[in-house]
């Protein structure tokens, strides 16, 4: 069957008019899966909880969610949610530096701040447009942005967005990252991103030696914690922890979000309290966008307190990653250098990772495939997802699922 690619082709080029015709290959691309039963993206839930997803009545085992501490739900961050819809209601009618702060928002960032041990903080709408607003808002056409190869799509977006000289670096290659710093214009203002965890692979940045050498060469650090937070250090405080680096100030710029640890929606900026006000008065997202609904931003302010005051969870979710990892891989899965929650078990071609997933589904384990352009061709994946909410007897249940799934499609010898 065709992946629901989006990659260019002869056809586009030649075509009379090019954007129909886009829209019409992808028509088509879809239509083809749902045909051969294969559309898997987009099913309605009927009921979610930290472990489980009711689709089309049929119960299953979620693990293609990032609820990684399994806080949705959680009387706590409920609670405040409901009382904030008391108070302010759904939403607040303005941009945050019009009409739209109000003394969550304030207590959020605040919350956020000394949860990452920064000056201060600043939330946005959602961690894309963290990302995307940040980088824009930072760089100017004189500088060089170095992103690493695999960094998320927002962080891409935002590099793009930027007026800044656009470099990749191979990932987690630090002689590469080192040949892009030194070739980098002495004078040019220099930022390196980097993501904690990636979040189709699972693995970890070096950030130790991305600190060396951002310090070496004098360039600012942006690190995007989507998939640390809540996950990496031994309570859960991120990538910093997780290295035991005490010098807070070595990450210049602590991006995360709101959506998936925190159980909620929203992206924030940690930093010194200079950069937090440069980036209120100077990052479009910010500036011309929406404040978060005040119930979102109590059930986050919430959920950093639920984290700090139950840190087993952390503890809880390192075992459950240990033993799905090393349960895959005893059956002879290819999971790349992952060790975090997502975990990628590699099919091969998109086809495998399609019927892959429907196996998997098919047997009420809620899995989804990774296809390429998404990943590199050849490394097409279900990317399945362990939590804090698994017991370890779903995880064993899902681990032969996935087995009997990986010998049906030729993935392990059968
Ligand atoms: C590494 C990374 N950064 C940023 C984002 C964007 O965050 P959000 O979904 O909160 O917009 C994601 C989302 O998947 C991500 O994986």
């Amino acid at each position: 069957m065709t992946s629901l690619k989006n990659g260019k082709s002869s056809g586009e080029n030649g075509a009379e008019n090019p954007i129909a015709w886009r829209i019409a290959q992808m028509q088509e691309r879809v239509r083809s899966a749902k045909e051969q039963d294969l559309y898997l993206y987009l099913q309605p839930a009927e009921e979610v909880d930290g472990a489980h997803v009711v689709i089309n009545g049929r119960r299953m085992l979620q693990f293609a969610s990032y609820a990684y501490l399994d806080l949705l739900g959680h009387p706590k961050i409920q609670a405040a949610a409901h009382a904030a819809m008391e108070e302010f209601g759904t939403g607040t009618h303005g941009v945050r530096v019009l009409a739209g702060t109000t003394k969550l928002h304030v207590e959020l960032e605040r919350t956020i701040a000394q949860f990452k041990q920064a000056e201060e903080a600043m939330a946005l709408s959602s961690g894309y447009v963290a990302n995307l607003g940040t980088i824009a808002a930072l760089l100017g056409r004189n500088d060089v942005v170095i992103s690493d190869k695999l960094n998320h799509a927002s962080i891409v977006d935002g590099c793009l967005l930027a007026r800044a000289k656009f470099v990749r670096f191979e990932h987690n290659d630090m002689e590469a990252l080192e040949r892009a710093l030194g070739d980098a214009p002495k004078r040019a203002g220099k930022l390196v991103v980097v993501d904690a965890v990636f979040s189709m692979d699972g693995d970890v940045i070096n950030l130790p030696d991305v600190i060396r050498l951002c310090r070496k060469y004098n360039a600012m650090l942006m690190v995007d914690e989507a998939h640390s937070l809540g996950v990496l250090g031994e309570t859960g405080h991120g990538i910093l922890q997780h290295f035991g680096i005490e010098d807070q100030d070595s990450i210049d710029i602590k991006m995360g979000t709101l959506s998936k640890t925190i159980p909620a929606i929203g992206g924030y900026i940690a930093g010194k309290s200079d950069l937090i006000t440069y980036l209120k008065h100077s990052t479009r997202a910010f500036v011309f966008s929406a404040a978060l609904p005040p119930p979102v931003a109590a059930a986050a302010k919430a959920s950093f307190e639920v984290i700090e005051a139950e840190p087993e969870r952390v503890r809880t979710l390192r075992s459950n990653v240990n033993y799905f990892i090393n349960g895959l891989q005893e059956r002879g899965f290819n999971t790349l250098k992952s060790e975090t929650p997502i975990v990628p078990i590699i099919a091969g071609d998109d086809e495998r990772a399609w019927m892959m997933a429907k196996l998997s589904q098919d047997q009420d384990i809620f899995v989804l495939p990774i296809v390429s352009p998404a990943v590199p061709v050849g490394t097409s994946r279900i990317r399945a997802n362990v939590t804090a909410g698994h017991n370890l007897k779903e995880i064993e249940h899902a681990m032969n699922v996935f087995e009997q799934a990986g010998k049906a499609v030729g993935v392990l010898p059968s």
